[in-house]
């Protein structure tokens, strides 16, 4: 059953127009099969995405709307920003979804949609469209938590048995869980501020590399990848966060205050205007992604190890699994295969395009909560978004009493 809280949102009503659209959706004649059919649907930030996935994985159809370039120009998201293109884009994002898939809504066996975590205008609009469908074509609803879809999409691209080791890494979001089953969760650690993917965003705009030639399309994350590739991370001696402390938890607040400083000091040195970029822009980038690298790398490593010591994870088949929008930075996932060897460890990463926030993701959390039995509803009437929502049983204190000692590594990146 869906747990209320109290800080579970209202759903804004749709204008009426909205509503009748639907029922213009075009029926495909096609062979139904007895394979099990979902649709999910995702707005929990700023890309509207929907997908229909079946039983065994196949991706029958998708289609993602990302804002990324209009939150580029105003050098953040803006939530009613947010919410009024998830509006003017959730209808066609599905109609979309549902042609190429060749399907109907009456074809469904379920519709999945992210109810949590994230920003509240945004999760609204996916809620409030994907009631409209369920209310219309009488199809089962499951609710789906954001960080457990990122968590299983590994399953929908490789054969993970369960349990395995994931760091979720994004702009939102920063943890380490092991996961047992479906929904089940143990929670190692998370970040204690902000999010790896935010600070680099925020890193990226301080450096104003949405006026590099090169890099100006780019999310920052991306952006520090692409320009740390000319750049000499020697220059700077960065040390990552938390050194001293023996748990899983992440910090990435000061690490951006340190950069921040760093580049203020730069300006002066060089003479220049904050706005302009630096000359030493490749270095400090270069910079702050080793010692992101070095940061995560660590905390994994004392999780892998935790989990052994444990017996949480089989010392033999162990599976690390690495996903959300940081985890397609190619030096972020060097630094965690020198762990994962260390650790004797298999790392997996879902392609690029599953890393970050998409409907694919939704669709297989539907499909394997439909497979294990578990969130269908049927009644949709208290269903309520939850901005913030944990995920799992937190045993962080657990792992911080463990104290475990990690053995240094070359990070040779
Ligand atoms: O998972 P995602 O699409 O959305 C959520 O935050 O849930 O992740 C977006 C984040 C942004 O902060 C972006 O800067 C970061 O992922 N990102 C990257 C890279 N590509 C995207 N960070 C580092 N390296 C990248 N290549
Ligand atoms: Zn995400």
């Amino acid at each position: 059953m869906l747990m209320l809280r109290k800080t579970a949102g209202a759903i804004p009503k749709p204008p009426k127009s909205k509503v009748y659209g639907f029922l213009r959706f075009i029926v495909h004649p096609r062979t139904l099969s007895c394979n099990k059919l979902v649709l999910g649907i995702e707005t929990s930030c700023d890309d509207t995405g929907a997908a229909v996935v079946d039983e065994t994985g196949n991706v029958l159809g998708e289609a993602l709307h990302s804002q990324t370039q209009v939150h580029l120009k105003t050098g953040g998201i803006v939530p009613p920003v947010a919410q009024q293109l998830h509006r003017e884009n959730i209808q066609r994002i599905v109609e979309e979804t549902l042609s190429a898939s060749r399907i109907s809504p009456s074809d469904l066996s379920a519709i999945a949609t992210t109810i949590k975590p994230g920003l509240a205008l945004s999760l609204g609009v996916g809620l409030s469209f994907s009631l409209q469908l369920v209310n219309q074509f009488k199809k089962p609803f499951i609710p789906i938590h954001h960080m457990e879809a990122h968590a299983l999409t590994i399953r929908l691209t490789n054969k993970v048995e369960f349990p395995f080791l994931v760091l979720l890494i994004s702009g939102g979001h920063c943890l380490l869980a092991l996961v047992q089953g479906v929904s089940d969760f143990l929670l190692l650690g998370k970040s204690l501020d902000i999010a790896p993917g935010d600070m680099l965003d925020k890193v990226a705009r301080r450096l104003s590399l949405i006026k590099h030639p090169e890099c100006s399309t780019m999310t920052g994350g991306k952006a520090i990848e692409h320009l740390a590739k000319e750049g000499n991370r020697f220059h700077f001696t960065i040390n990552p966060p938390m050194q001293n402390a023996k748990n899983c938890d992440f910090s990435f607040t000061g690490l951006q205050h340190i950069i921040d400083k760093l580049i203020t000091h730069k300006e002066k040195e060089e003479g220049i205007e904050k706005g302009q970029i630096l000359s030493s822009a490749a270095d400090i980038a270069a910079a702050v992604q080793h010692a992101t690298a070095c940061h995560l790398a660590k905390r994994t490593h004392r999780a892998i190890l935790f989990c052994k010591q444990k017996n949480l994870l089989s010392p033999a088949n162990a599976v690390l699994v690495v996903s959300g929008g940081v985890a397609s930075n190619l030096y972020i996932r060097k630094a965690l295969e020198i762990v994962a060897n260390a650790a004797q460890c298999t790392l997996l990463c879902p392609p690029p395009r599953l890393c970050t926030d998409n409907g694919v993701m939704i669709a297989w959390n539907g499909i394997e909560r439909l497979r294990a039995g578990l969130g269908i509803l049927h009644d949709v009437e208290d269903v309520r978004y939850e901005p913030k929502c944990p995920l799992g049983v937190d045993i962080s204190r657990e792992v911080a009493e463990a104290a475990i000692k990690v053995p240094r590594l070359k990070m040779a990146l």
